[in-house]
C-alpha cells in the first residue's frame, strides 16, 4: 500500500502518485549533471501514468474527462516547454524539479484527479454529474 501526499482511495492513482512524488524527491540530491536526464526520466514517469489514469477514467464513463485530459496534455507540455526553454540552465532545471512541477502535480492531483476518485467511489450525487458532463459528452 502506497503513502501519496494526497490520498485518493484509487489504488492505481495513489500508487502512480506515490512513485512520481518519491522520483521528484530524489531531485535534491542528484548531481548537476543528472539534472537533465532525470527530468527526461520524471516526464516519462508523468505521461505513462497519465496514460493508466485516463484508461481506468475511460473505462468508468468518469465525467469531465476531455478536461481532466487537457489537463494532463498541458502539464506534459510545461514539462517540454521547460525542457526547450532552460536548456542546460542548472539552477533552473533544480528550481523547476524542486518546486514548479511537484506544485503543478499537486494541485492536478488536488483538484481534478480528487474529483475523478471521487466518482469512482460513488461519492458524487447523480445529478452534479449529469451537470458536470460536458456538451460533447451528453450529445445523442
Ligand atoms: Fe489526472
Amino acid at each position: 500500500m502506497s503513502h501519496p501526499k494526497f490520498p485518493l482511495g484509487v489504488d492505481l492513482m495513489d500508487d502512480d502518485h506515490t512513485r512520481i512524488e518519491e522520483m521528484l524527491a530524489r531531485s535534491e540530491g542528484l548531481a548537476d549533471a543528472e539534472l537533465p536526464g532525470h527530468l527526461a526520466a520524471c516526464r516519462a514517469e508523468i505521461a505513462e501514468h497519465f496514460a493508466r489514469e485516463e484508461a481506468l477514467l475511460r473505462d468508468h464513463a468518469v465525467p469531465v474527462l476531455a478536461c481532466h485530459i487537457a489537463q494532463h496534455n498541458r502539464l506534459v507540455a510545461d514539462i517540454d516547454a521547460t525542457i526547450a526553454a532552460t536548456g542546460g540552465n542548472i539552477p533552473s532545471l533544480r528550481a523547476y524539479l524542486a518546486h514548479d512541477l511537484p506544485n503543478l502535480i499537486m494541485s492536478h492531483i488536488a483538484s481534478v484527479d480528487q474529483i475523478s476518485a471521487r466518482f469512482l467511489a460513488g461519492e458524487l450525487p447523480a445529478e452534479i454529474v449529469a451537470n458536470l458532463r460536458l456538451p460533447e459528452e451528453t450529445a445523442p
